[in-house]
């Protein structure tokens, strides 16, 4: 098609995305799905590095996937799957694995952090070689550019790394990726505590706002959410970050320029901004959870789609150029 190829995927949580997932990440796809030969997945696989119940995990996964479509990630416009119903991500993170260094991996810093959450014991060999199968699902497709935020970018440097070393061994196959931060993706802060991200992983989430929460909840979420002691509604990440957090969240739900939005509630008080960017987040999640609940109640169209994207006679392209996954065959 003569389109940059994008892939990028995203975990399926116990509960549904938070807003944070939506404006930082998922709202992206559906844009590049327009410009870019997309393909998008529901990386069950990385989710097991962790534990998971196996029934709520293949419940989540569907709740995922129905979220993207429902969102508005389009199968006629992308390719969505599921990362587990596509073998050759594992297999070729075999390969990945045996060609990544031990010294690198133990680099990697989000695993460091998380290791360090949970010590030796209680963390998985998986979650130490992620990284790699990471390299692996981004090199399967030759994706060009790979969305991710800030925090992944060292992932996508390491899958150069192996990539490259990949092609020197057995010939140039691979096609080396960039990291692709989008412009327009809005980092979302907990409304409890603007100092941290809103994050799945936050102890209360008081201040994360599901998107599949009923809309009463979100709404209570918004009205409470911590500002500060003055009174002029600014953008000023530093001073005032609880508000300005409010500012980037009415911004990306409108379209409308923080600027112009400061200018509005001139004279006006926090409250007026909480209770309107309550009302506009509740008006953009209606149709949104209608939709994912559409997608949830047929679970044969739901099956189909997913099938569909997993089972496109093209994939995965590194069998159709004619290269065997297992390089010792030649
Ligand atoms: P979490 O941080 O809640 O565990 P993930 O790490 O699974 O979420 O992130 C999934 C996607 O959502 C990633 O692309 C990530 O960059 C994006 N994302 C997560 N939290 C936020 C946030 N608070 N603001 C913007 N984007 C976010
Ligand atoms: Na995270």
């Amino acid at each position: 098609t003569g389109r940059l190829r994008v892939l990028s995927g995203i975990q399926p949580t116990a509960g549904s995305f938070h807003l944070g997932n939506y404006l930082g990440a998922v709202r992206e796809w559906v844009a590049l799905q327009e410009t870019h030969d997309a393909f998008y997945m529901v990386v069950d696989l990385h989710a097991i590095t962790i534990p998971q119940d196996p029934a709520e995990l293949r419940a989540s996964t569907r709740l995922a996937a129905a979220q993207l479509l429902g969102a508005g990630v389009d199968p006629a416009r992308c390719t969505l799957f599921v990362q587990s119903h596509v073998p050759e991500h594992t297999q070729l993170a075999w390969v990945m694995n045996c060609l990544t260094r031990f010294g690198e991996a133990s680099r990697m810093t989000q695993f460091k952090d998380k290791a360090a959450k949970q010590g030796a014991e209680g963390t998985s060999v998986g979650l130490f070689t992620y990284p790699v199968l990471q390299a692996a699902d981004i090199l399967l497709y030759h994706a060009n550019q790979v969305p991710v935020g800030e925090d992944q970018r060292q992932h996508v440097e390491l899958t150069r790394d192996v990539g490259q070393r990949f092609n020197s061994l057995y010939g140039e196959t691979l096609t080396l990726p960039d990291a692709y931060i989008p412009k327009a993706a809005a980092k979302i802060y907990d409304l409890q505590d603007p100092s941290a991200k809103m994050s799945k992983s936050a102890t209360s989430d008081k201040g994360v706002v599901w998107l599949m929460d009923e809309p009463k909840v979100s709404a209570k979420k918004f009205r409470s959410a911590v500002t500060d002691a003055g009174t002029e509604v600014r953008y000023d990440p530093e001073a005032k970050p609880g508000v300005s957090n409010l500012l980037t969240v009415y911004s990306a739900l409108t379209g409308i320029s923080v600027g112009e939005i400061e200018e509005k509630f001139t004279g006006q008080l926090y409250g007026p901004l909480k209770v309107e960017v309550a009302e506009l987040f509740a008006d953009w999640v209606a149709p949104f959870r209608a939709r994912v609940n559409e997608f949830l109640d047929d679970s044969a169209q739901l099956d189909a789609i997913l099938a569909e994207g997993a089972a496109k006679d093209w994939l995965p392209l590194l069998m159709v150029d004619g290269h065997d996954l297992d390089p010792t065959m030649g």
